[in-house]
């Protein structure tokens, strides 16, 4: 007997099964539960052909529809591409100087120079562009290879000691220790005289001594009074920037270290990591920072 409650009790059947005298009845699923149930297998049915469902070996079966995440991605970035692709054919196309005169070009630049620098550049130069031992601070109006926007146009084109670029700016400075052009004395020597040159401390007797080493061996590059040679990437020792050094400050055991091993400074060529829009987006953003010339 089945009870609703307030209604008389109804004959239903039973399945037959019972268990210790308790029987089953046989009633049928509600009806509401059962048009769910079938539902839920005819969207099943539908979302399996429809969409990628099924796992295979490497990727799930694609679906109808052939949307995935990925794909949405790749729509995504083809409409910014798109987007942007008149304002980037603008900054290729004009001069290099110009593009400071255009405020849309430089709003542009500036905002993607930034999203490449912090991408590709940070790693080594600093995210606040400052740099390191080795790498040069970008902030500054000291500059190795030159500070115009065609100079870091071109450095980063083709990097600096680049192996794979044959462009690539290059220069090399003697390994004057390890070489044996110079012995332990010698370079010592020539270590005081470099500290005279920006005014530090130093051991005046060997700094004079070092005077003539420098003569003969560093002026081709440094030039006589030190002040560096931006063909050749060799820095001023006359100023307060170091490349090397802790801190930007000179130290005496990082000179003669740098005079013994020789420094080898590569920065990487972007040409064919980066698109020519990129490049210049970036450049700009360098020149930027406050040290552009
Ligand atoms: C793998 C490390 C590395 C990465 C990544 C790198 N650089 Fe450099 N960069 C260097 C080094 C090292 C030098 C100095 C080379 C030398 O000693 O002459 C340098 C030099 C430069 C110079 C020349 C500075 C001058 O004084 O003339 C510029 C400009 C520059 N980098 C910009 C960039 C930008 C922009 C990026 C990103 C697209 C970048 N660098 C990515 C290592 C790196
Ligand atoms: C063939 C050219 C050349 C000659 C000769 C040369 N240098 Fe250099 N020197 C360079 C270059 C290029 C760099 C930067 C290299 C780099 O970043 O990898 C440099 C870097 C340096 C630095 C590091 C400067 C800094 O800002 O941290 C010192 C110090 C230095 N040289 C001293 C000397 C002394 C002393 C001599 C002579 C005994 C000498 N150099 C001879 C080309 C030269």
């Amino acid at each position: 007997m089945r009870r609703k409650p307030g209604k008389q009790p109804v004959e239903v059947a039973s399945t037959g099964h019972s268990w210790d005298g308790i029987e089953e009845y046989d009633n049928p699923l509600p009806r509401w539960w059962l048009w769910t149930f079938y539902a839920t297998i005819i969207w099943a049915i539908g979302y399996v052909i429809a969409f990628p469902a099924i796992p295979l070996v490497t990727k799930a079966t694609e679906g109808l529809l052939g949307r995935t995440t990925r794909n949405e991605v790749a729509a995504d970035i083809q409409r910014f591409d798109a987007a942007n692709a008149p304002i980037q054919a603008r900054l290729t196309s004009v001069d290099l100087a110009a593009i400071k005169d255009d405020p849309e070009l430089m709003n542009y630049a500036g905002n993607a120079g930034a999203a490449v620098f912090r991408t590709w550049c940070a790693q080594c130069h600093g995210s606040g562009a400052a740099g390191a031992s080795g790498y040069p601070n970008l902030l500054d109006n000291d500059w190795l290879w030159g500070g115009t926007i065609e100079d870091i146009h071109t450095t980063l084109l083709h990097g600096i000691r680049s192996p794979d670029d044959p462009d690539t700016r290059y220069s090399e400075m003697p390994r004057f220790g390890l070489d044996e052009l110079l012995d332990d004395a010698q370079i010592r020597q020539v270590t005081q005289y470099v500290l005279s040159l920006s005014g530090q401390p130093h051991d005046a007797a060997a700094a004079g001594a070092g005077a003539t080493v420098f003569a003969e061996q560093c002026t081709a590059c440094h030039l006589e009074d030190g002040t560096g040679d931006r063909a050749q990437g060799a820095p001023d020792l006359t100023d307060a920037v170091w490349l090397y050094g802790r801190d930007g400050q000179a130290d005496a055991a990082t000179i003669q270290r740098i005079v013994h091993d020789g420094p080898f400074g590569v920065m990487p060529a972007w040409s064919d990591r980066l698109s020519e829009a990129d490049i210049r987006a970036v450049a700009s953003y360098v020149h930027g920072l406050g040290g552009g010339e």
